[in-house]
C-alpha cells in the first residue's frame, strides 16, 4: 500500500457517546492511527429502533465514510453490528468490521455462565446468543434487553438514583442465574462499570468487545499492510445533533474536548463528504 493510503483515517461510527469506548480503545491498541468518528446524535437510541432503519442508517454512515475516503470502519456499534454488520459489508470494499464476533470469541474464553446486556434490539437479534454459541457451543446464554441505559448515559444520569435501581433490575435475572461473565452488548454500557460491579457477584468477568474489535482490527490493518507508520491527524469529529453536549460528554469519558468537531445536517450525510 501507498505511504497515501496506509495515512487514511479509520472511520468509527455509534448513535452518540457509545462509540467512544470503542475510540479509547483504539488510542491504547493503534495510538499511530487517525480517525474520523461519526456520532448520529440526531437519530439516538437506536436500541429501540426497527431493522430496517438500523439498516438504512448503517449504509447512509457507511457510505458516508467510505466517500469521505475511510481505510476500514469499526461499527462501534452493537445494534448496528448485530442487525446491519452482515447485510452491508460486502456493499463497500473497504474492511468494515463489528463488534458481536470478537465480543463473543472473547466470553467464551472467560467463563460458561455468559449473561449479555444489551438493547432491546440486539437481544431481540440473538446476534450474541449465536455467536457465542458457534463459538463455543457448551456454554449458556442468557441475554437482557436495558432500553432505559442508553438514554440515562447520553443525559449523563449515571449519578442518579433512578440508575442505581434500574440496573439492579436488568441485572436480577442474571445474578439469578449466577452468571460468570458479563458481555457489555452495548458500547455505553461500560460507563456504567461501577454501579454493575456494585451490583454483581465480585467473580464476575466482565467483556469489553472493544478491546477484542480493536485487536481484530489490528490484524487486519497489518495483513493489509495499511497501518499508518506516520504521525497521526487529530481525531475528526462529526455529529448530527448536539455538538455542545456531544463536547461536554466527550471531555468527561475521553478526557479531552474535541477540538475538531462539526455538526451536519442528515440530509449532508446522503451526499456531502467533507474533506478529512
Ligand atoms: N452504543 C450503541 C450500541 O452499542 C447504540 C445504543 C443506542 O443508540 O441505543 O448498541
Amino acid at each position: 500500500m501507498t505511504t497515501e493510503t496506509r495515512q487514511k483515517r479509520i472511520g468509527i461510527f455509534d448513535s452518540g457517546i457509545g462509540g467512544l469506548t470503542v475510540l479509547r480503545e483504539l488510542y491504547k491498541q493503534l495510538p499511530n492511527e487517525s480517525v474520523l468518528y461519526f456520532g448520529d446524535t440526531a437519530r439516538l437510541p437506536y436500541g429501540t429502533r426497527t431493522q430496517e432503519e438500523i439498516l438504512q442508517f448503517t449504509n447512509e454512515i457507511i457510505g458516508w465514510l467510505v466517500k469521505c475516503g475511510v481505510k476500514m470502519v469499526l461499527m462501534a456499534c452493537n445494534t448496528s453490528s448485530a442487525l446491519a454488520l452482515e447485510k452491508v459489508k460486502s456493499k463497500f470494499d473497504i474492511p468494515i468490521l463489528g463488534l458481536i464476533v470478537p465480543g463473543a470469541n472473547a466470553a467464551v474464553k472467560q467463563g460458561k455462565r455468559i449473561g449479555v446486556i444489551a438493547t432491546p434490539a440486539t437481544a431481540a437479534s440473538n446476534a450474541y446468543r449465536h455467536a457465542i454459541l458457534e463459538a463455543d457451543p457448551s456454554v449458556q446464554v442468557w441475554q437482557v434487553g436495558c432500553p432505559y441505559f442508553v438514554p440515562l448515559i447520553e443525559q449523563n444520569q449515571l449519578h442518579d438514583p433512578y440508575t442505581y435501581q434500574i440496573a439492579e433490575e436488568y441485572l436480577t435475572p442474571l445474578i439469578q442465574q449466577q452468571i460468570d461473565t458479563l458481555v457489555y452488548g452495548c458500547t455505553h454500557y461500560p460507563y456504567l462499570e461501577p454501579i454493575l460491579r456494585s451490583i454483581l457477584p465480585k467473580s464476575v468477568n466482565f467483556v469489553d468487545p472493544a478491546v477484542y474489535l480493536v485487536e481484530v482490527a489490528a490484524k487486519k490493518l497489518e495483513i493489509m499492510n495499511l497501518q499508518n507508520d506516520k504521525t497521526p491527524k487529530p481525531t475528526k469529529f462529526i455529529v448530527t445533533a448536539s455538538p455542545e453536549k456531544f463536547a461536554d460528554l466527550s471531555l468527561q469519558w475521553l478526557g479531552y474536548r474535541p477540538i475538531e468537531l462539526q455538526e451536519i445536517s442528515l440530509s449532508a450525510l446522503l451526499d456531502q463528504p467533507i474533506s478529512i
